[in-house]
């Protein structure tokens, strides 16, 4: 386990900001940051992000947290991953502590913690066999030395294993060792016998090639047979389940991280075979799409570490066309997209191995083309002398173009068409301002990831085209209103007083001196706020406004500025008390005399200073909890007499509704003079 030394080391040296941004663009906006939020459909900036406290938080899909929940969220990792990646990046030592984990501790580990402790373990397992057994080294180890050529050293690296064509090979070391079938089932290691009831290895006989996330943990694991008789597919591979998710992967990613950001460039290839020759053969600035269609979250990855990428295409050139729509999505996400066409017959694996490590690297930087220039070329084969598939293919083609984000790119790539298609570019980019309007109008709303062009006010709409006016989107609604329930909203506004304001002093009158003059006190705002709670035993009645008090009281002591205090509940452990500070501590902070200017007709004096301000505030809340109290009581009372007691008990409850009245009337007085509760500050 990792120390909580090491821990609260990561959280002092992580900058919110600087996580995020290391996966999507962020402006300044003053003190803090904006984002388009990649936990929503977002199109404008919604996401906020606070460095002063640690935290993001969006306004419409109320995401928020600190960088730790951000990377889990966004990277879809465990909270040991996102600390452990948190540290290499800011070379940090992770220091360790041996500890055994009750029984109850281990159950209440999340299900995604227990299923990568799983795969963990069966990757082990796998490996185990390919070096260790006979089994393995004979036809494992066999196949990828000496068949496929990897180097053992690489064989090691990609932590390659072996899986025994046995039926029960892992599935019966597993449940001995203790992991819970259900897990391997949910995995998909294992299979159940519908007939026996028996769970039997699902990679039986084939070599295994983990598949690895962002972190270098295993989430899955595809199988290849080793004869080519053998019936069934080539590969099998891990099911979609809460660790794996296919769509958000690519294989080599971690390997490859160091070398994308290094060589500011990624190879994008199709197989496991693909990955590991490059690398062997020195790209290691490689990743495979696993033979699938690219997706957003794949995009995504990408992004987080480069802005250029170049495709490779087989020399046998199938699938080239159905290759296309990916790459529109990868010129929309606004990478800079390149192409290489192997020679004939040959794939990146075949490639890599057949050339000496310089003539792998040289082939691809000499033979790297402009996507455009590459789709054009691959049409144009089809095309012939028919003049209408010839425009259909221009329109193609400029259509990609319309998806790249960047106007001076554009005006680059229609250039380069101009030259290519003997054509005008005026007439070229007719088509792409039609062909932009066209994807603004016809694009589902959840396509396009982050980041889409936002007018801000530093930046103006990205296309300056004269295209017909953009519907204005609805504004961002403001933080979620605090509930209607009047008694709830004064409980909150205090909170929100004490969290923002309560290490302020203010002065409080502590009675009466001798002349009649009244005695004033220092004290803080909190403090205030305590002493009126506890001498007239006032409580909270909303449950988690209660425990968020009692934190309130705790954490005061324990922090010495405001700041602080708001950071610790900003990243408060407890979901809730969390949920109720941030927006608090996110929202806008209006002039002291503007609100007071919105609630107060001209005639009533203004308070001179903040602090006065937020004194009748204070006061005016605190009232006001009061009097809605007492009415409670009243009504309960009034219920009481309703129901009819003995003439002594009738007595008392009489006695007791004048108290209230009196004490009523006093505090009606108080706020009549004084202040509406709702004014916000
Ligand atoms: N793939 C798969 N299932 C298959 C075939 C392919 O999941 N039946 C995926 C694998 O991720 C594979 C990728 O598609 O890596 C590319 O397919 P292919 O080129 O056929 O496989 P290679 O990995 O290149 O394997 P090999 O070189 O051994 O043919
Ligand atoms: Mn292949």
């Amino acid at each position: 386990m990792i120390t909580q030394k090491t821990i609260d080391e990561v959280k002092l040296a992580a900058r919110i900001e600087e996580v995020i941004s290391g996966f999507i663009p962020v402006k300044k906006a003053g003190a803090s940051y904006k984002c388009i939020c990649p936990f929503h459909d977002d199109h404008s900036p919604s996401m906020h992000i606070t460095p002063k406290l640690g935290i993001y938080h969006c306004f419409v899909c109320s995401a928020h947290g600190d960088s730790i929940k951000f990377l889990m969220e966004y990277q879809k990792i465990t909270y040991p991953e996102a600390i452990r990646y948190l540290a290499e990046k800011y070379n940090i030592t992770i220091e360790e502590e041996k500890k055994t984990l009750t029984a109850e501790q281990e159950a209440a580990k999340s299900e995604r913690e227990a299923l990568m402790n799983v795969n963990a373990y069966a990757e082990a397992y796998f490996i185990d066999q390919l070096f260790n057994t006979e089994e393995g080294r004979n036809i494992g180890l066999t196949y990828l030395r000496d068949k496929r050529g990897f180097k053992e050293e690489t064989i090691k690296k990609f932590r390659l294993g072996y899986c025994p064509d046995g039926w029960e090979g892992l599935s019966k070391d597993a449940v001995e060792k203790g992991y819970n079938p259900d897990y391997l089932l949910t995995l998909g290691l294992c299979r159940k016998s519908e007939k026996s009831g028996k769970l039997y290895d699902f990679y039986r006989g084939r070599v295994i090639f983990p598949i690895q996330n962002v972190v270098g943990n295993s989430i899955g694991f595809g199988g290849r047979v080793m004869n080519t008789e053998a019936k069934g597919p080539k590969y099998y591979n891990s099911p979609e389940n809460p660790v794996y998710h296919k769509s958000d992967v690519l294989y080599g990613f971690y390997f490859a991280k160091k070398a994308i950001r290094t060589q500011n460039n990624v190879y994008l290839v199709e197989g496991y075979t693909d990955v590991i020759s490059m690398s062997e053969a020195g790209v290691e600035n490689v990743v495979a799409s696993s033979g699938t269609a690219l997706t957003e979250g794949q995009i995504k990855l990408i992004k987080s570490q480069t802005d250029n990428i170049t495709v490779l295409y087989d020399g046998d050139r199938a699938g080239i066309k159905a290759s296309f729509r990916g790459i529109n999505m990868l010129l929309a996400a606004g990478l800079n997209v390149k192409a290489v066409l192997l020679p004939d017959g040959e794939d990146p694996d075949s490639f890599a191995k057949a050339h000496r490590d310089s003539e792998l690297l040289d082939y691809l930087t000499n033979n790297a083309v402009s996507i455009i220039q590459f789709k054009a070329h691959i049409l144009m084969q089809e095309v012939g002398n028919d003049p209408l598939k010839h425009a259909e293919m221009v329109k193609d083609i400029i259509g990609s173009i319309a998806e790249v984000r960047d106007e001076i790119v554009q005006a680059f790539y229609i250039k380069e068409c101009a030259q290519l298609f003997h054509l005008s570019e005026e007439s070229l980019n007719v088509t792409l301002r039609q062909a932009v309007w066209a994807r603004i109008n016809s694009q589902p709303r959840t396509h396009t990831p982050q980041p889409q062009p936002v007018a801000t006010e530093n930046f103006p709409p990205y296309n300056a085209n004269p295209l017909p006016p953009v519907v204005k989107r609805s504004e961002i609604p403001k933080q979620p209103q605090p509930q209607s329930d009047p008694m709830e909203s004064v409980e909150l506004n205090i909170i929100r007083l004490i969290l923002k304001y309560g290490m302020l002093e203010t002065y409080v009158v502590v009675g009466v001196d001798d002349d009649g003059k009244e005695k004033v006190q220092p004290m803080r705002i909190d403090q205030y706020v305590f002493n009126e709670f506890h001498e007239e035993e006032i409580q909270f009645h909303n449950l988690v406004y209660q425990r968020f008090y009692k934190e309130y009281a705790r954490l005061a002591q324990e922090n010495s500025s405001q700041d602080d205090l708001q950071k610790a509940f900003a990243q408060h452990e407890d979901a809730d008390i969390q949920r109720i500070a941030i927006p608090i501590l996110t929202e806008e902070e209006p002039d002291c005399s503007e609100a007071w200017l919105k609630v107060y007709d001209i005639e009533t004096p203004k308070p001179d200073t903040d602090i006065e301000c937020l004194n009748v505030e204070l006061t005016g809340c605190i009232n006001t909890f009061k009097f809605r109290l007492i009415e409670k009581q009243k009504k309960l009372l009034a219920k009481e007499l309703e129901e009819g007691h003995p003439a002594d008990i009738e007595r008392q409850i009489l006695q007791r509704m004048g108290e209230l009245n009196k004490r009523y009337n006093e505090i009606a007085e108080l706020l009549h003079t004084v202040i509406p509760s709702t004014i916000q500050l």
